[in-house]
């Protein structure tokens, strides 16, 4: 078996799985410290931190539902808003602001008035990756919860936690309680306690988020005029009915860039259908060292790609020399390995991926230093192994189509195998 053979065949394995040989710590952890009984129930900070390496929650953000375990309400939020009240009828006076069974809470939007906000609240949901930014890998808001327990004897904790990050793909566990969290006081000189926390932990699996992948690879390389396309249909072909031509007059009309509330996609029609490409082209061969051409490309009308991350892995990844125009930073899931590394746009200036059109692409250069032992361009060992948008691991084009060196791969094979028969009979005739 080749290895590019082998490397498609782990990739269709692990498609299918829950479990990240990428990122095998990774996950969204959800937080509860009761900071406060009251006469009826308690104030707590929720905090939501994303542990996952890669993938982040792009606008519009997450949803956060939960069941409660009696009959509770929520009194107020703030820093968040439960998506719907409920029917509140039973209260006068004071009316809840959600009575929901299974409340649905969600963010708020940057630029609320200051009295509503939490710290870590009101970024519209989004939450950047661990890799990328651990500082914006957390959100958080304060609820007040009635008709509850009011000790830690008598709280009864939520259950069924679901996720939306922000659609589907996220399965919680249980909440269980932990030890309580310690906070500093802001002037950092008092350590106070949670009075009681509880924690519940949240894992991806793409194969929950989608039937089809969400973007595809294609291939080139200076050594042969071949360009191995995305693979067709690689992202299911249901919807190129809908698709629109780029040189369409509808691309120019007014709204046409405008999201839809169910985030549907409009896809400029290609081949694959997918909303994002990646390109990879081996672009120059030096004597110590050689060049890779990375090119992405956004074929969906409707998103801009905010905070954006491509995971690769490469073998050659471990001696990284430079990387041009997006930050770079190595993932190194088992101390063994450093062959994965993530890719990202520079705040301010390339990390936004443009909805679809002429600006709707991004480009980089990276150079690497030959391993003398392990490099070569035969057998397609220059293209990577694994691609990851946004944390969705992208197809592969199938190995046998790659760019082959001019000198077949397989003929190559074939003379070194002949010559090694050829020195072991020598050997044995003499
Ligand atoms: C969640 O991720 C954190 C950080 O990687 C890790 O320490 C923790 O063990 C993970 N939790 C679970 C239940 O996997
Ligand atoms: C609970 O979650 C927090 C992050 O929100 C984490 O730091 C802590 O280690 C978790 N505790 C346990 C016991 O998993
Ligand atoms: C409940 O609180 C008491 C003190 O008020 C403490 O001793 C006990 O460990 C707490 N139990 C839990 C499960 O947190
Ligand atoms: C939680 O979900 C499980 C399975 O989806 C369901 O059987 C159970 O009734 C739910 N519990 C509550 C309290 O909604
Ligand atoms: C993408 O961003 C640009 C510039 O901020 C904006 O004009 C455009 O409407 C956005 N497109 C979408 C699909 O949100
Ligand atoms: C992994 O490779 C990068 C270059 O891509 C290098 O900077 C880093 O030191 C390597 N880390 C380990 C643990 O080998
Ligand atoms: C490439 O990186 C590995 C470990 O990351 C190191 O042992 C090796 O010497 C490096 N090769 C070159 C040519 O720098
Ligand atoms: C270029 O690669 C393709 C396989 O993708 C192969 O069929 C073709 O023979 C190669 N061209 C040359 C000149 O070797």
């Amino acid at each position: 078996m080749r290895f590019a053979d082998l490397a498609f065949c782990l990739a269709l394995l692990s498609y299918a799985a829950a479990y990240d040989p990428l990122d095998p710590n990774g996950n969204i952890t959800i937080k509860w410290d009761i900071m406060s009984w009251t006469a009826d129930g308690y104030v707590a900070a929720v905090t939501l931190n994303n542990f996952q390496m890669y993938r982040h929650i792009m606008s519009p953000g997450w949803t956060l539902g939960w069941t409660w375990a009696k009959k509770e309400v929520i009194w107020s939020i703030v820093g968040a808003q439960a998506t719907e009240q409920g029917d509140c009828s039973k209260f006068k006076g004071n009316i809840p602001h959600c009575c929901k069974r299974s409340p649905a809470v969600v963010d708020l939007l940057p630029g609320v008035p200051y009295n509503q906000q939490f710290t870590n609240c009101c970024k519209g949901g989004v939450v950047a990756a661990w890799g990328q930014d651990p500082a914006a890998a957390v959100s958080a808001f304060q609820v007040s919860v009635g008709l509850a327990g009011t000790s830690n004897k008598t709280v009864k904790l939520p259950k069924n936690f679901t996720l939306q990050g922000p659609g589907p793909g996220y399965t919680c566990g249980r909440a269980k309680v932990v030890p309580s969290t310690t906070f500093l006081t802001p002037d950092r000189r008092r350590k106070t306690q949670a009075l009681m926390t509880w924690n519940v932990t949240c894992t991806y699996s793409q194969f929950l988020a989608r039937k089809n992948p969400n973007c595809c690879v294609s291939f080139s390389s200076f050594y042969n005029q071949t360009i191995t396309p995305c693979p067709s249909c690689a992202c299911g072909c249901q919807k190129k009915n809908n698709c629109v031509k780029s040189d369409s007059k509808i691309v120019q009309m007014k709204g046409i860039n405008t999201p839809r509330k169910d985030n549907s996609p409009l896809l400029q029609c290609t081949h694959h259908m997918c909303p994002i490409r990646v390109h990879w082209h081996v672009k120059v061969n030096y004597k110590d060292y050689w060049r890779v051409k990375i090119a992405i490309t956004n074929f969906n009308y409707r998103i801009n790609y905010t905070l954006w991350s491509l995971v690769v892995q490469h073998p050659n990844l471990n001696n990284v020399t430079q990387v041009f125009s997006f930050d770079y930073k190595p993932l190194v899931p088992y101390e063994s390995t450093n062959d994965t590394g993530m890719f990202y746009g520079m705040k301010y200036y390339n990390d936004l991926l443009m909805e679809a059109g002429p600006f709707g692409n991004l480009q980089s250069e990276l150079l690497l230093q030959k391993d003398k032992n392990t490099f070569t361009f035969k057998q397609g060992w220059a293209f990577p192994r694994k691609v990851y948008f946004n944390g969705d691991e992208c197809m592969l084009p199938p190995p046998d189509t790659y760019p082959f060196l001019p000198s077949s791969a397989h003929r190559h094979r074939f003379a070194v195998s002949s010559l090694i028969i050829s020195l072991l009979l020598l050997i044995s005739i003499g």
